[in-house]
């Protein structure tokens, strides 16, 4: 959604009223209040502290970007439909990033911003390999690729996406950050596109689709309805792609260069088997994110 100005002006007596069944709503419907609030603060001038203590109730009118009718049709949305929360707005939060993502993205994930704190961590010691070539495949909304061009600003960033719509976004987001130019954006499968940068990569790093056919279909429905597809399904046991990946990538790094893959919760072991069987790879290595769960791959060309 583009909307940039406080165009409308809606009664304080109406908002609040709406406001009140919205906040039924949400124990009705097993949604967390605060995106009720992220909507209502992200659209009008009201504030999460104007909310909480109702400091807004002696204004008689309050300005919003939309009118009410339209606050209620997106709130429908989330409640009826269970439309990400992220959609209705437009964009999301990750790492100090403000990102434009729509239905064409996944929404990144707050586990996906410890990859690049792992990224920062693990080149400490190899500290010319921040200054090469960094790969992130399977860019989505740009979120890897654009963190990766702020943490390491002497690197080139090459970011890969088999959806073209997708790519769109990811090359919208890197321009509103200012980091367009630090960006080559690629449209094809994987190492397709770059097929004439072998052996040039100092970092390899991905969240691939990587959840089982059949799991997909059990999602919660903001994720299977609404997200694509083709970011989630990473076939029967979920490693198609991580398969594809491991297999291909010791052809792209540079001596020593890493690849970082994000996983599945319980495929740690399973990877990390991927990896060791390669015979590619040295200091192989499982991370947990915050919940203690494997969620991340490391390996470096050996
Ligand atoms: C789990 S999402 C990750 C998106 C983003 N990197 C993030 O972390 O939020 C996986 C991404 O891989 C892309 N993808 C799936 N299959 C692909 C392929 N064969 N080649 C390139 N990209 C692919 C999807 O379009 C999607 O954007």
């Amino acid at each position: 959604m583009v909307v940039l100005n406080f165009q409308f002006s809606i009664p304080n007596s109406q908002l609040f009223n709406w406001y009140q069944q919205g906040k039924q709503d949400t124990i009705n419907h097993h949604i967390p209040l605060f995106e009720l609030e992220y909507l209502v603060t992200e659209l009008t001038e009201l504030t999460s502290l104007d909310l909480r203590f109702n400091n807004h109730k002696n204004k008689g009118k309050i300005s919003s970007k939309i009118s009410l009718e339209e606050l209620q049709k997106l709130w429908n949305l989330r409640v009826e439909k269970r439309c990400p929360i992220q959609y209705l707005i437009g964009e999301c939060h990750w790492r100090n990033f403000t990102l434009k993502v729509t239905p064409d993205v996944l929404i990144p994930r707050p586990e996906t911003e410890l990859i690049i704190d792992l990224a920062l961590e693990l080149t400490q010691e190899y500290s010319s390999l921040q200054l090469g070539k960094w790969l992130d495949l399977g860019t989505g909304s740009g979120a890897i690729a654009i963190a990766l061009a702020d943490i390491f600003p002497q690197a080139t960033i090459y970011a890969v996406d088999k959806s073209e719509k997708a790519l769109k976004i990811a090359q919208e987001n890197a321009l509103n950050l200012g980091l367009r130019s630090k960006i080559k954006f690629y449209h094809g499968s994987w190492f397709n596109p770059i097929n004439d940068l072998r052996n040039n990569f100092s970092g390899i790093i991905s969240n691939p689709p990587y959840i089982p056919s059949k799991m997909v279909l059990e999602l919660q429905p903001e994720v299977v309805n609404h997200e694509p597809k083709i970011a989630l399904d990473g076939g029967e046991d979920g490693l198609n792609d991580i398969r594809y990946l491991i297999g291909n990538a010791p052809n792209f790094l540079i001596n020593k260069g890493f690849l970082l893959l994000e996983i599945m919760a319980g495929q740690g072991d399973m990877v990390k088997e991927l990896l060791t069987k390669n015979g590619n790879y040295t200091n192989i290595n499982i991370y947990q994110d915050l919940a203690n769960l494997d969620r991340f791959a490391m390996a470096q060309l050996s």
